[in-house]
């Protein structure tokens, strides 16, 4: 398993970093990954998903089990909205919404889920 990010301003990346369970693995140009793994992934405008991560996805959804969203409750109703419309489209799991780089509760809250959902056979 990995954790798979894009970042603009590093907040995807820290998340990564503090629930600390996987190797990560940062989006680049023409990146494939053959393991499972589980995207952190942000919204622009609207919550619209960074073309980045829309191109990524089209040679990589199939070993993405779950994804976690990083936003801003500035937001409103688009509030992680990127990362919601990805786990929709690819039918994955929905691990957490988490505030920039996540509090320390969300952070424990998204590692509890991702473990629970790990040890029911996922
Ligand atoms: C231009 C712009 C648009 C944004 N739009 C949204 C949004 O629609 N929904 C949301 O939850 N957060 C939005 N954000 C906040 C970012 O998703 C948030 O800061 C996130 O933690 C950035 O992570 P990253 O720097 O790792 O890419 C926006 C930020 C910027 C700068």
């Amino acid at each position: 398993m990995k954790f798979v990010f894009f970042s603009l301003t590093g907040n995807t990346k820290k998340i990564a970093e503090k629930l600390d369970l996987f190797p990560i693995e940062e989006i680049k140009n023409d990146l494939l990954i053959n393991d499972n793994y589980i995207l952190i992934a942000s919204s622009i405008g609207f919550g619209q998903v960074q073309p980045e991560v829309k191109s990524f996805l089209k040679n990589n959804s199939e070993k993405m089990i779950g994804v976690i969203g990083s936003g801003n409750r500035n937001w409103g109703q688009s509030y992680c909205k990127a990362a919601k419309t990805i786990s929709k489209e690819y039918n994955v799991k929905y691990f957490a919404s988490i505030e920039l780089a996540g509090t320390n509760n969300q952070i424990e809250e998204c590692r509890k889920n991702i473990l629970e959902f790990l040890s029911n056979g996922n």
